[in-house]
């Protein structure tokens, strides 16, 4: 097989086998078809496209590429849930201890990727100690026993999405429903799970700008997945303003604590609330999708689902005293007020700014080896639709650097624009896809 003659199969907008794509994909993880031959491939993708059964084949050619974990040693159905990403998106440490407090084991990979703040294992690691190099035994051991264990993603988990995932966003071809399909599908199956809750966000601060965009991707991962005999469900849910009030690591920490004790934003509450019913009712703990709502509900009420994530991060060598005083997490030294300058409504937040005022203050990276500081960020006080009044804080930066401050604090008042009239803001639940 020649790697050139597949190109021109794809670039006359011809289906490729099975065999086509495994080829390509080996051969490419294993350095031995080169990256000018693989854009090219790319660009020939993104043009002409590929139907269902060749993403299947391209998914599971990914997920071969390296490990695919055994989950078989901890009992019932294991459930994974995604989120494509967004800004203050700190359900997964809300949800994961609610669905395990109600029987549903959570064996999670996590990443921690470049960004606007870390990813849930940087965030995590705000509690002094806490830490996901664990042995694979230790693992499954902890999620037999607790119900809950995350575990840094290893190198090894689907290379070839790496590889090309790097490839694409350098040549301009990051934007084709297969190739994105493929890569998320590909190391959610390669970690092992037997269904999968998708959390596809839509809005300004989210990889989809627009409903139909992320209905489309949504319906080709739950599609994929079911070709895989995988248990799917995709949640589009509202990314026009960030998710919460809080954005930063130690801080969404707190936000993730304030929800577990039943004092978090309403948002935030209701979308761990739709996700882990999703996820009850797909690992079979529940009848409906309403009882399972019901017992979530109860589970935050009475302290369960503290107490779990209290259990789970002492599990991993974290102080869970934190846990009961967030006060304890990490806390920068410098705050500063961003104030309205006039009367009226919160009209529009461009999240995207908002996520690029933490990184600003140094809680994301920019590069694979910058450092995080977990303290910094900040808490919006006014949402979309709030009114304000000319001084009102609509905003509290946290910093450690003077200067740095100063500057996000332009940047962020720059993402906030005002209007005269209260706008209704977008529903957060747009749609579900079973
Ligand atoms: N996230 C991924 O993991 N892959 C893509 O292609 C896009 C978003």
């Amino acid at each position: 097989m020649l790697m050139v003659d597949l190109i021109r199969k794809k670039r006359d907008g011809g289906k490729l086998t099975k065999e086509e794509i495994e080829y390509m994909v080996k051969g490419y993880t294993q350095g031995e078809i080169p990256d000018y031959q693989m854009s090219a491939m790319l660009m020939a993708i993104l043009f002409r496209h590929m139907d269902p059964e060749e993403t299947v084949e391209l998914t599971l050619a990914m997920m071969n590429s390296g490990e695919v974990l055994d989950l078989s040693a901890i009992n019932g159905i294991k459930v994974d849930k995604h989120s494509t990403g967004g800004v203050g998106d700190k359900t997964s440490l809300v949800l994961t201890p609610m669905v395990a407090s109600l029987g549903v084991p959570v064996a999670k990979m996590s990443g921690r990727g470049l960004g606007h703040t870390g990813g849930t294992i940087d965030k995590l690691e705000s509690f002094t100690g806490f830490h996901t190099d664990i042995s694979n035994e230790q693992f499954l051991q902890n999620v037999s026993k607790i119900g809950i264990s995350i575990m840094g993603q290893t190198a090894n988990l689907a290379p070839a999405d790496k590889k090309l995932y790097a490839l694409r966003d350098v040549t301009g071809t990051v934007d084709n429903l297969s190739l994105i399909v493929s890569s998320i599908m590909s190391k959610k199956l390669a970690a092992g799970a037997d269904a999968i809750v998708l959390d596809v966000k839509c809005g300004n601060g989210a990889f989809m700008k627009t409903e139909e965009d992320a209905t489309e991707l949504a319906t080709s991962m739950v599609d994929i997945g079911k070709r895989l005999n995988r248990k799917m469900v995709a949640v589009i849910s509202d990314m026009e303003q960030p998710l919460g009030y809080a954005v930063g690591n130690a801080l969404e920490v707190q936000e993730a604590i304030d929800t577990l004790n039943g004092r978090g934003p309403e948002d935030l509450k209701e979308l761990c609330l739709t996700l882990g019913s999703q996820m009850v009712y797909l690992a079979g703990k529940a009848n409906d999708e309403a009882e399972a709502r019901q017992r979530l509900e109860q589970v935050l009420d009475d302290g369960t689902a503290l107490h779990k994530f209290a259990d789970f991060i002492e599990a991993q060598g974290g102080d869970r005293e934190q846990v009961y005083h967030p006060e304890k997490l990490p806390k920068a030294t410098l705050t500063c007020e961003v104030k309205a300058e006039n009367d009226g409504y919160v009209e529009k937040i461009r999240c995207e700014e908002v996520g690029n005022t933490s990184l600003l203050l140094g809680g994301g990276r920019r590069s694979k080896t910058d450092v995080i500081d977990l303290s910094v960020g900040i808490i919006l006080k006014k949402k979309t639709g709030d009114q304000v009044s000319a001084g009102e804080s609509i905003a509290t930066l946290y910093a450690n650097d003077e200067q740095k401050m100063k500057e996000a604090a332009e940047r962020l008042y720059q993402a906030y624009t005002f209007s005269e009239r209260k706008t209704e803001p977008g529903k957060l639940i747009k749609k579900i896809i079973r």
